[in-house]
């Protein structure tokens, strides 16, 4: 059947699917059906890492080759210091920020490098909101027991803790920075329900919040005075002879000399890795989400977790190509959105965990009930019209004008047409193991948002990331401004990379990929 006559089945079966209500996967075929479908389960993926700090453990292919690539820093390079600072943050998104203004405010000196420009993250990207208990008929137990159901009980329960309890905290904090979140008439805080939780507790800014959150978080840094350096990708960690850090290299990427920054502590704020690309998915990713932090802190001997889990968000767009792997906010599915197969069918309770309903999409595409598009891709359809069915026409243009507008560029009128979904790679679950204190196995190297792992388990929440951000962020820039003040710089060594190089040759490991790739491999290369 044509695209077009397709897309008229989901009009003429939008009455009889109101009328439905489908219930959520019970416990045992929800693990049946993610383990058939989910992209985490497809064996040939995946491939053990040859040596370091988790040999053995299994990972996907792209991200075992980064781990055991090489640095692209010679044992010889010169260590005199560019630049001496108590705290060096790598990373200018929200947990880069997060960590710089708490580290700062507690009387820290203070340098922010970024690989891009301050801001550029998949925090500015965010749409569906944070999640906090804030309501009377919420707690913060119940965010925990919701976040430690979706996460298939495999959440690191002192993290998790220590983030549902600060919640309510940061919410005060984002306020008093000027965040403008959303309100109901009567001036309250209005909050959305998001997937997989049990109560509404999604503080929004319509589907911006992640760019408001941002726009707030980068005034302030700048508001601060915090040293910045842009535009300047950290591509090694340096450390003493005891194994503890001791600062970084950095790349300026204008001229692409090093830069060597001494460093009492140093906090990795640089995000996930969906420009990986991993299983050749597209991604919602920036285009800087390349997952540095990974083998740097893995090379200085710190340990990852998790890092065979990987979450492949349900709403993906597949068409038009300009859009393809974007991010279709999980708000709409939250607004009663529904998904549907080529036969006009709902398949799946569209509030489902985000595994279960990625794993239905694919099973539907798998099993002949997909839409192709007309470049080849494969999707189902997200019922966008239906909003404005349901609770009045302009509830989407309300509630989801970025997405109107996302897709209006191409001449896509969402009020009136649904879009095609597929998964798209989201979030990396796992990371480099922390304390709740951000700081990992290495002496003094922090490490804080998505590139942290333990927090989520196997399948992050809608709105848990950016509160993971801020809790955490606030945690490593706290405790390493206080650990700062108590200490002398240490040495600066690279002897960390002498022992990593003689494990690799061992291994045949590195084979000439260097690794923080900071760019994924379709970028321009020029000069
Ligand atoms: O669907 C979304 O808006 C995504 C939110 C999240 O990953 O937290």
């Amino acid at each position: 059947m044509q695209l077009l006559a397709l897309q008229e089945l989901v009009h003429k079966t939008r009455d009889t699917r109101r009328a439905q209500t489908l219930p959520k996967f019970p416990a045992n075929e929800r693990d049946t059906l993610i383990k058939k479908y989910h992209p985490d389960h497809r064996e040939s993926a995946y491939r053990p890492i040859k040596f370091g700090p988790n040999a053995g453990d299994m990972t996907v292919r792209e991200l075992a080759t980064l781990l055991e690539g090489d640095s692209p820093v010679s044992a010889e390079l010169d260590l005199t210091p560019t630049y001496s600072t108590d705290v060096l943050v790598v990373g200018g998104g929200g947990a880069g920020c997060a960590a710089a203004l708490h580290a700062h405010a507690h009387g820290a000196q203070v340098l922010l490098a970024t690989k891009l420009r301050l801001g550029d993250s998949n925090t500015v990207m965010a749409q569906g909101g944070i999640q906090i208990a804030i309501t009377k008929e919420d707690s913060p137990v119940q965010h925990f027991l919701d976040t430690l159901k979706g996460g298939h009980m495999k959440n690191d329960h002192r993290l998790l803790k220590t983030m549902v309890e600060e919640g309510p905290t940061i919410a005060k904090w984002l306020l008093d920075l000027g965040v403008l979140f959303d309100r109901d008439p009567d001036g309250n805080l209005h909050v959305k329900k998001g997937g997989g939780s049990s109560k509404p507790r999604l503080l929004t800014c319509s589907d911006y919040t992640g760019l408001e959150i941002m726009r707030v978080l980068k005034d302030e840094v700048l508001n601060q005075k915090i040293q910045l350096l842009e535009f300047s990708a950290a591509v090694e960690l340096l450390g003493d002879s005891d194994g503890a850090c001791t600062g970084a290299v950095l790349q300026d990427l204008d001229n692409k000399r090093y830069l060597v920054v001494a460093a009492k502590t140093v906090i990795l704020a640089t995000g996930g890795i969906g420009r990986l690309h991993i299983q050749g998915f597209p991604t919602s990713n920036h285009y800087g989400a390349t997952g540095d932090a990974l083998p740097m802190a893995y090379r200085l001997g710190a340990k990852l977790l998790q890092i065979d889990t990987f979450q492949y968000h349900p709403t993906g767009a597949v068409y038009p190509e300009q859009l393809v792997g974007a991010l279709v906010t999980e708000g709409i599915r939250s607004e009663g959105g529904h998904l549907v197969n080529a036969k006009g069918e709902r398949f799946v309770n569209e509030l489902d965990t985000r595994d279960v309903v990625s794993s239905s999409i694919i099973r539907e595409c798998e099993e002949g009930r997909g839409v192709r598009t007309v470049t080849g891709r494969l999707g189902v359809w997200l019922d966008t019209p239906l909003l404005d069915v349901e609770s009045g026409q302009g509830t989407l243009e309300k509630h989801f004008p970025a997405m109107v507008r996302q897709f209006k560029r191409y001449g896509i009128d969402i009020t009136k047409d649904p879009v095609l979904i597929y998964p798209t790679l989201h979030y990396q679950n796992g990371g480099v193991q922390i304390d709740v204190n951000g700081e990992s196995g290495v002496r003094n190297l922090f490490v804080a948002g998505e590139a942290s792992g333990g927090l989520h388990g196997r399948n992050r929440l809608m709105g848990n990331s950016l509160l993971d951000l801020m809790v955490f962020g606030k945690r490593a820039g706290t405790t390493a401004a206080e650990r700062a003040k108590a200490m002398k710089h240490g040495k600066l060594t690279l002897q960390h990379l002498a022992r990593f190089r003689a494990e690799a040759r061992k291994h045949s490991g590195a084979l000439g990929v260097h690794s923080p790739m900071l760019f994924p491999d379709y970028a321009r290369k020029e000069g």
